[in-house]
This record gives C-alpha cells, structure tokens and sequence, in this order.
C-alpha cells in the first residue's frame, strides 16, 4: 500500500510514530498547507517519506494509492470526495463527515468506484471491544448502557477567552458530540445498531456544545452517552442486564479490559494482549482488508459510520446545533 497522509497536525503525527507496525506500508507523500511545509518537510525527513505538497490536486496525481485525511472535520468531505474521485481509496478520520447527507454522497462514490472507503475510529478494531461483543449476550435482556467520556480540553481554557479554535467551531464542524460522544456513540451503535429514537441536551456556549448528553432508545433498553470538553471525570462503559453487568474503566475509544459481574456471582475479566498505541489495531485491519481485496468488510464498516453519522446527525439538529452552509444541503 502507497499511502498518503493530508495534513500535519496532531493526529498525522500520532498516525506517523506508529507507522512502522504496518509492513506492508510505505508512506509515499504528505499533503499539507502553505503554511505548515516547513514542518511537513521536517517529519518527512524523519520517517522517510517521498514527497511533500502543497496543493491537494498535484498530491491526488502523484502514486499514492491510498490517502488518509487528518483534517479538521469540515474539510472531511470535499477532500475524501475528491480523493475518491480521483481513484484513491480512503481513511478519514472521525468523526467521519458533518452530516449523514454527505456520508451518504461518500458511501455511494465508494461503492460505485469498488474504492475502500473507512472511518479510522480506534474503538471497533480493538481487541476488548470484540470481547465485549461476546460477553452480552450473558447479561440478560438489556435494560441500561452509560458511556462516559469526558475530558477537559486545553482549547477550551482558549475558546474561553475569546479564541475559537477547530474543535470548538461551528464552521469547522466542532463540538462535544462531533469531537469525543462520537467514541460513544460508536461504542454503543456497534454493539446495538441503530436506536428508535434519539435526543440530545447539550451545554451549549456561542453556539457549539461544550458538553452534552445523548440519550439513544432501543425501544425496550435506554442508553445515556455523556460526552465533555468543559470539564473532566473518570471514563468508562458500563452495560446493565436482567442478569448482570459489563464494566470497562476506560473511555469508548481505548478498550483496556472488561469486568462482567453475574447477579448469580460469578465474575469474568477479560483483558486481551493490548497494543502499546490505540491506532495500531485500526490501521493493520485496514492495510490487511486493502491487501486482500476485501471489500465486503470495509463496506460492513461504512454502514455502520452510515448508522453513527445518522444517530449524529439527527442529535445535533435536535439540539439546535447546525452547521454553517449545513442548511443548504451537501457540502
Ligand atoms: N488529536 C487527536 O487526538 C485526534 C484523535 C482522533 C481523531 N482526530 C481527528 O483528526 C482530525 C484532525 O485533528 P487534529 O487534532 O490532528 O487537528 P490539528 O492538530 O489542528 O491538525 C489539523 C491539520 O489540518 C491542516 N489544515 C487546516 N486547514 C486546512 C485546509 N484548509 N487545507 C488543508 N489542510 C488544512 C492543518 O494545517 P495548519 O496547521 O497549517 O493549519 C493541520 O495540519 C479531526 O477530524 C479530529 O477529530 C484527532
């Protein structure tokens, strides 16, 4: 695989310093703006990376195979959707696009153009979260599911004085629900699928949710999703049956071992071999699907960000959080 990385921000670094893992994986270019090339030609001399760009369309002529975008969230669509057009297969990251409309328009490129398409989101490719999966089926019928995610952002000390940064930016499709209840809601779509109803309470400051609670109703069990960048508590996931409960002390987005309790008392902790990044399980699943061809896996994913997108989506409107331009259709 030729991959190529947009952008060289936070998370292209993070995705660089574990590059390594995949063998079979040359990092063939980094895209970046004007304003960053000295840095990109920096981390392009320190993990031997071909070419650096400056201009997204000479980065789309270029080899490069495959392209991963580690923009700000608006920009996530125009540049996945030329990326595809252009006959790259893609991963961006999460939160995957702004709107369902818009994860619709990439889906249906995707799948027109036999292209793979992916939302690197660290959660389903790990291994508790797998073991998770195996576990409920013992707690019984479902009645209660709570994800907690909060963390207090360094930006938000920032956004507080007056400056708007990406995460907290309307126009850059910012926010709790878009930055960090997405883990959640992944958590919990992963595992359930899609709710009957959902319903959004956010703490809402010039416009963007700084905190919020998501409320998902599966009919005959309810789940709460709390997501926070104004303010910080200990994480963690816990799943309640008729017949016992699933613990994980941590947040949605780094699965380290669950406890399940049985009301009859018998106590279970699973804790897999873990990797010593969280992003190492998502990018070696999406180089071992891109090698073989395996199609039918990535689209499995996408119909799922399909199902997160919309749970989204339709949380945000709700809560009267709507994007600039989101009114006038796909972006
Ligand atoms: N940080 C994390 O822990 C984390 C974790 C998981 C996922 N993510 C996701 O990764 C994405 C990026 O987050 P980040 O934390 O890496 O943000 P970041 O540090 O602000 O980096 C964003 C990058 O995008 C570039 N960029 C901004 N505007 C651009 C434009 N108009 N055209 C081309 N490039 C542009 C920036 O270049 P300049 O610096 O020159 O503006 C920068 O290199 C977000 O969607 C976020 O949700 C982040």
């Amino acid at each position: 695989m030729k991959l190529g990385i947009v952008g060289s921000g936070i998370i292209a670094k993070e995705f660089l310093s574990i590059a390594h893992h995949l063998k079979h994986t040359t990092i063939s270019s980094i895209c970046c703006t004007k304003r960053s090339e000295a840095e990109a030609t920096t981390l392009a001399k320190e993990y031997l990376i071909g070419q650096v760009f400056t201009d997204y369309e000479d980065f789309l002529r270029s080899e490069t195979d495959t392209v991963y975008i580690g923009l700000p969230n608006h920009l996530h669509f125009s540049y996945a959707y030329r990326a595809l057009m252009a006959g790259k297969n893609v991963i961006v990251e999460k939160p995957f696009t702004p709107t369902i409309e818009q994860a619709m328009v990439l889906s249906r490129t995707a799948r027109e153009r036999h292209l793979f398409l992916f939302e690197a989101v660290t959660t389903l490719y790990q291994p508790d979260y797998r073991s998770v999966k195996e576990l409920i089926p013992s707690l019984g019928s479902i009645r209660l599911v709570q994800c907690s995610y909060s963390q207090y952002s360094r930006r938000y000390d920032r956004f507080k004085n007056g400056e708007v940064l990406p995460a907290f930016d309307p126009a850059c499709a910012g926010g709790a629900l878009m930055d960090i209840n997405i883990y959640n809601i992944h958590y919990t779509a992963g595992l359930f699928g899609m709710p009957e109803s959902v319903h959004y309470f956010a703490n809402i400051e010039r416009g963007i949710d700084t905190s919020g609670v998501l409320l998902l109703d599966y009919g005959s069990f309810l789940c709460s999703l709390t997501g926070a960048k104004d303010c910080s508590a200990p994480n963690s996931c816990i799943i309640q049956g008729d017949k016992g409960y699933l613990i994980q002390n941590s947040p949605a987005n780094v699965c380290e071992g669950v406890r399940m309790v049985l009301n009859d008392g018998l106590e279970e902790t699973v804790v897999n071999h873990l990797d010593s990044h969280r992003m190492i399980s998502e990018f070696l699943e999406f180089e071992k699907m891109i090698l073989s061809g395996d199609l039918k896996t990535c689209y499995r994913y996408l119909d799922h960000s399909l199902c997160v997108s919309k749970i989204q989506t339709e949380a945000r409107r709700m809560a009267g959080i709507v994007f600039p331009k989101e009114v006038e259709g796909v972006q």
